[in-house]
């Protein structure tokens, strides 16, 4: 009987607690455009489910926003990246020839600062000791930071993770356990499944060199992190939270800004779900007059290239400026160049825009294909308005990205170069002549739209299920908590060949008794 009626109080408490508002702290720190852009994007659509969200970014909105509270961390973040600038390295042209640098520990050291610096801000410091604060669940941007898991504990909320790239073993190693590199590649490998002998090597090889990288170089001064500014926090909140280790394997939920059709189909954990487009508004907002009219009247199309929004194309070298304008100038096609900065002797059909609706351009019924760096953000948005690109992939993922992408089939890479003008011209053709990209963009952009929820709904949806059941830890995958010798067996190898051991032992003193014994017998006869 009491058993009875305490199951009905449960049921009538997640039933309750599902129609409230939530009050939801997202962390997406980075002074990046494309990453606060997927910031952006979350706290929209939770906003719209009716919750409140208090967002940490480094590009507060314009216009103060119903239930949404930001803290600004712009200013730091300009400043760091000020202090970037003056390296030079994160400049387009310096990576001509490079091929993927992969994890440097330029980058390594980068990252580490970053969220070092964010985590000593004065102001977000004091935010995060008010007591008054209270979240029903924290969602935090993983970027090669573990610590930050730290935030969670202090509020005494669940945990869900956000990340913002493709399933990769640095972060399914939080909630799951590492998957196997011989079909699980690392995010900045140039390598896609099914792999050769020596790729599958090379990924081994990456692999345990990153894993003892970050083990010895990153993972303790995370530690020394986490230790110095959350033990005092949790004091000043007067909370007791658990150490750096119990903390950063205790999400209840990763996001994960893919799906199949773009990337490759990770094998996941209960807990870890695809939400890639969900930042796409339903309506893409309308193009300005004056590009909407050149669209329109593009007799023999429109290509619209950009770089992204962190490596500018402002910083090629002119040779490379220029000659890809004189290559654009010959093509009967109208081309939008998201370009920051002016040039002269630009060609009629070229148009330099400063900054691109991306979106807006992506949906136009006349655009041919795009040209882009392969970033995440770009390969999700073509694929959800079917859109045919060519590839020029710089750093990070994007290499990674755009091997999905000639693999699926909907475009062509081609190798980052002083001289690529006429490697681009070629693809262009190829592009123009050739209807199977296009077709098979199409295909995929069905794929990735035939869900059983929008992209935007369904992380609604996780978010509100992991805070109605306390954490979803029915969700956790049992691989966490078990350590690897268990998994591959190493006891039960260790048993067995102990076993083997002792009946070998056993066998010979046997038979040597017995050798003894007869020996014995011979000398007596
Ligand atoms: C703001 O949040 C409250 C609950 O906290 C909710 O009732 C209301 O609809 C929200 N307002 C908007 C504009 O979403
Ligand atoms: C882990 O997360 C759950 C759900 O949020 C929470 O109840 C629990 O206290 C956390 N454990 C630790 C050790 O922080
Ligand atoms: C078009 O491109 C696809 C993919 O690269 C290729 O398999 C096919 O042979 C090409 N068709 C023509 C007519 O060149």
């Amino acid at each position: 009987m009491t058993s009875i009626t305490t199951l009905f109080s449960v049921i009538l408490i997640l039933m309750v607690s599902s129609n409230e508002a939530l009050r939801l702290l997202v962390f997406f720190p980075l002074h990046s455009k494309s990453h606060s852009i997927l910031g952006q994007g979350l706290v929209s659509r939770l906003l719209e489910a009716g919750h409140e969200v208090v967002h940490i970014t480094s590009f507060p909105r314009d216009k103060s926003v119903t239930n949404l509270t930001e803290i600004s961390l712009e200013t730091l973040g300009m400043k760091m990246k000020e202090e970037i600038e003056k390296y030079d390295v994160f400049k387009l042209k310096n990576f001509v020839g490079k091929g993927n640098i992969g994890v440097s520990f330029f980058f390594i050291y980068f990252t580490y600062n970053v969220h070092k610096r964010i985590l000593e801000e004065p102001h977000f410091v004091k935010f995060l000791s008010d007591p008054k604060q209270k979240f029903d669940a924290v969602i935090l941007e993983w970027f090669f930071a573990n610590e930050i898991a730290g935030i969670a504990t202090l509020f005494q909320c669940p945990l869900i993770w956000f990340s913002s790239t493709q399933a990769h073993w640095q972060v399914l190693e939080l909630v799951d356990e590492i998957p196997n590199p011989s079909y699980n590649v690392d995010l900045f490998s140039t390598s896609t499944p099914p792999l050769s002998f020596w790729e599958r090597v090379g990924e081994l090889y990456t692999m345990i060199k990153n894993m003892l990288i970050f083990g010895v170089l990153v993972t303790p001064f995370e530690k020394s992190i986490y230790n110095n500014v959350f033990y005092k926090i949790a004091a000043e909140r007067g909370v007791t939270i658990p150490s750096y280790d119990e903390a950063i394997y205790n999400g209840s939920m990763l996001l994960i800004n893919s799906h199949p059709s773009i990337g490759s189909p990770f094998r996941l954990p209960q807990n870890a779900k695809y939400i890639a487009g969900y930042h796409i508004e339903k309506q893409v907002a309308p193009m300005s007059k004056d590009l909407k009219k050149l669209m329109d009247e593009a007799k023999h199309g429109v290509i619209y290239f950009s770089m992204g929004s962190n490596l500018r194309s402002m910083d090629m070298t002119d040779h490379m400026k220029n000659s890809l304008l004189t290559m654009f100038g010959k093509l009967k096609q109208i081309v939008i160049w998201k370009f920051e900065g002016d040039l002269d002797n630009v060609p009629v059909n070229v148009h330099l825009v400063k900054w691109a609706p991306q979106q807006s351009i992506l949906s136009h019924p006349n655009l041919k294909f795009f040209i882009t760096h392969g970033g995440q953000l770009s390969t999700t948005e073509s694929i959800h308005f079917g859109v045919p690109v060519i590839g020029i992939p710089v750093l990070g993922d994007q290499h990674v990205n755009m091997r999905s992408v000639t693999n699926k089939g909907f475009g062509i890479s081609i190798t980052l170069a002083e001289d690529m003008a006429n490697d681009l011209l070629n693809a262009i053709e190829e592009m123009l002549e050739n209807t199977s990209y296009r077709k098979k963009a199409k295909e995929l952009s069905y794929i990735y739209h035939n869900r059983q929820q929008s992209p935007g709904d369904e992380l609604v949806f996780w978010v509100e299920h992991v805070v109605q059941t306390r954490g979803a830890p029915h969700l956790r995958s049992p691989a966490l908590s078990i350590p690897f010798y268990k998994k591959i067996y190493l006891d039960l190898l260790f048993i067995i060949i102990s076993i083997i051991y002792l009946l070998v032992k056993a066998t010979k003193l046997l038979v040597c008794k017995r050798c003894d014994r007869n020996q014995k017998a011979k000398k007596k006869d």
